[in-house]
């Protein structure tokens, strides 16, 4: 790959002011930055870095935009990740690994390595976003999630205007959860990926119930990491708008974990309630049931609305402002809570109402 923190030439940064940031976010909410830098070269953090960048303010990092809300004009610059570049390397283990820079399509990843016949990623087909932005919220889909077939990444140091490696364990990853969520928000800057996949005996996983019924229906019962592929992205198509017809930004909210005694509670209630059991005395429930029955499902008010084939997902239906979207997420969390005493964190980040 282009590996680019050892290519020596790279261009300056180029600083733009008040850059249009609607076509850059997957709601399609408008928003100008005032100060705008796109990166398609890892040297070029570190030359922000020498010429006094980050010593104002920290920027606020944008890779695919699916993932988040901008609330109103950020006062912070927004840095575009672009870096390119995809490697591959076999090991003597027989397992092979793929590095992809920040910049990187996901889901062109994952086209990519199931077209070389590399097994892991074939259950996150289709989900949005860049490779960079993939470890920040280890992004996860029908039983994997990126921390299974996670190997390591590379980051720049804000402050120190270094590089550094982190391992998984490093990475703390957990449901829709890393570091880089929490101790070190807004100080690394993640360049590229590097995941651990498998080129034999591929450790397929099927067991999600919607992809399994989807497999039976087409009487797949032995199926290839393109079958899995193949199957996930109809499930996702059939299911989850596209924001090039319909902005969004996937699922909303997390799905709740609820303690053993809340959750009997509340199943005496509801018996029929899904739910999953994670650990041993924990229990996620799918977001998307309880905001259905707490009866958001396909509403729309005014510019804004609730998808009518999943519930987890807010849809800006044309020209709703971050803030309206905003409000929208705040009245389902308010009605599940009334309904069900459960309080949904939003999955998406939520970009102007930080301290
Ligand atoms: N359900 C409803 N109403 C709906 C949709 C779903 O009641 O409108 C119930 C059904 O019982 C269904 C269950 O919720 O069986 C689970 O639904 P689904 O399989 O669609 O998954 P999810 O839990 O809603 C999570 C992820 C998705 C991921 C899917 C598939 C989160 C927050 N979301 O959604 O990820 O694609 O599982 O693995 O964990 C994303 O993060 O943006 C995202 C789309």
């Amino acid at each position: 790959m282009p590996n680019a923190q050892t290519k020596s030439v790279s261009d300056k940064p180029v600083i733009r002011e008040n850059v249009n940031l609607a076509p850059l976010n997957t709601l399609g909410v408008e928003a100008v930055a005032r100060r705008f830098v796109e990166i398609d070269h890892p040297n070029q953090l570190r030359q922000l870095h020498d010429d006094g960048f980050f010593d104002r303010q920290i920027p606020i990092v944008l890779g695919g935009g699916s993932n988040l809300l901008f609330l109103n004009r950020p006062d912070r610059p927004v840095l575009k990740m672009s870096v390119s570049g995809r490697d591959i390397e076999a090991r003597e283990d027989g397992s092979v690994l793929l590095k992809a820079g920040a910049g990187e399509n996901w889901h062109q990843l994952v086209k990519h390595s199931i077209e070389k016949g590399l097994g892991g990623i074939e259950n996150l087909a289709l989900i949005p976003g860049t490779v960079g932005a993939a470890p920040i919220q280890n992004i996860g889909a029908y039983g994997v999630e990126l921390k299974d077939v996670f190997h390591n990444l590379t980051a720049f140091e804000i402050e120190t205007g270094k590089f550094r490696t982190y391992t998984a364990a490093e990475c703390n990853f957990g449901y829709r959860d890393s570091i880089f969520k929490r101790e070190l928000k807004n100080q690394v800057i993640v360049c590229d990926v590097t995941l651990q996949l498998t080129k034999n005996a591929h450790d397929l996983n099927v067991d999600y119930k919607g992809l399994n019924d989807h497999l039976e229906s087409k009487k797949i019962s032995d199926p290839t990491i393109k079958d899995i592929f193949n199957s996930v992205v109809e499930i996702r198509r059939a299911k989850l708008p596209d924001p090039s017809d319909i902005g969004n930004a996937g699922s909303f909210f997390k799905n709740p974990v609820l303690s053993e005694e809340q959750f009997e509670t509340l199943r005496s209630n509801y018996p029929e309630m899904p739910s999953y059991k994670v650990g041993d005395d924990e229990y996620k429930i799918p977001a998307a049931w309880l905001i259905e029955k707490a009866g958001w499902k396909g509403k729309r008010v005014g510019n804004v609305g609730t998808y009518k084939n999943q519930a987890l997902v807010i849809v800006n239906h044309g020209g709703a402002t971050g803030e309206e979207i905003y409000n929208h997420a705040l009245k389902i969390q308010e009605s599940v809570r009334n309904t069900f005493d459960i309080d949904l964190r939003p999955e998406v980040n939520i970009v102007g109402n930080e301290s």
